[in-house]
């Protein structure tokens, strides 16, 4: 017998920067877009081994992925955790696939696990029936959280709020938006996101971090419902900015901001300046640049993947 689930990734245009120690617990509220086409695939298969064990999956569509010795091991505790909550004793191997390339720095963390977090609750109600209770989607992504934070907004889609209440599904408008990622390689060694959680404590901006991103997200909301393309744009711009800033003014200062990802941001700038509109530009922990586009705008995605192509490597996902 084998279950199999699979996750979209997503990103954030209100960030999740800052948790309290332990489970995940974010600082801020966060608010996301649902990558509906970014997937992870999970198949369990139950095993007479004393353990768990990860293995790639081969999947048509999919490249073959590598997860590092200690990637395997925070998969497989979530893994723990979760048969841990659901009462099961036995174990399985999971196979884990993503249809998206995982060394150009689209979160697969929020994929993987809120994938990992659906098919253990698959497999094991299966297996339970009636002796485990239902779990609602909001409670299966507080348990995804768990595991990784960003993944608890993976369960709603199209956008995915993420506050003290927990996620859940939030009604925007903006459904379908095609999303463009562009690939800036550097070479700088990276700090990853569950450490630059931590370490932008240490910065002057942290302290008033909450208020910035709660002002932020109440505005960003009115202005979407109010269909204002452009000043959404400029909220959202300030945002991922100011969570940059977190990084460079923590003590030692980091940052993931290279020459390749200053000239993406600058051609955006310069076509709205010329336009008066233009994509959403977002960036996470990562020098990669994210641009969202209304469905009218595919010509202007088009153009910007052609010139942005000469130098970057441009992955597209038109609705
Ligand atoms: O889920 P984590 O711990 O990998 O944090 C991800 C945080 C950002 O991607 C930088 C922002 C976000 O809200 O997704």
């Amino acid at each position: 017998m084998k279950w199999q689930a699979a996750a979209p990734s997503n990103i954030a245009l209100i960030k999740y920067m800052g948790k309290t120690d332990g489970g995940n617990i974010s600082t801020n509220a966060s608010l996301s877009y649902t990558l509906g086409n970014l997937l992870t695939f999970i198949e369990l298969e139950p095993t007479k081994d004393s353990t768990d064990k990860w293995e790639a999956l081969n999947k048509e569509g999919c490249e073959r992925i590598h997860i590092s010795e200690s990637g395997q091991a925070r998969f497989l505790k979530h893994l723990g955790f979760l048969k841990k909550e659901f009462n099961f004793n036995g174990n399985f191997i999971v196979r884990s696939a993503n249809n998206f390339p995982s060394d150009c720095g689209l979160a697969s963390s929020a994929s993987s696990f809120a994938a990992l977090t659906m098919a253990a609750y698959k497999a094991v109600k299966d297996l339970k029936k009636a002796d485990l209770k239902d779990y609602s989607l909001e409670a299966l992504a507080d348990l995804s959280r768990q595991g990784s934070g960003s993944s608890c907004r993976s369960f709603f889609a199209p956008w995915s709020l993420w506050d003290d209440n927990g996620a859940r599904k939030v009604d925007l408008p903006f459904e379908k938006l095609h999303h463009q990622v562009v690939v800036v390689n550097d070479k700088i060694k990276q700090v990853s996101s569950s450490e630059a959680h931590k370490r932008i404590r240490t910065s002057s901006l942290s302290t008033t971090r909450t208020d910035r991103a709660q002002e932020r997200l109440e505005k960003l909301m009115i202005n979407m419902k109010a269909q204002d393309w452009k000043t959404s744009y400029e909220i959202i711009w300030n945002e991922f900015w100011d969570m940059h800033a977190l990084f460079e003014t923590s003590q030692p200062p980091f940052g993931y901001m290279s020459r390749g990802s200053l000239h993406v941001l600058d051609s955006v700038k310069s076509i709205w300046q010329n336009q008066n509109d233009g994509p959403w530009v977002t960036m996470d922990a990562g020098p990669n640049v994210h641009l969202l586009y209304r469905p009218d705008q595919k010509y202007l995605a088009q153009n910007i993947a052609q010139d942005l192509s000469a130098h970057f490597q441009v992955i597209t996902n038109y609705v």
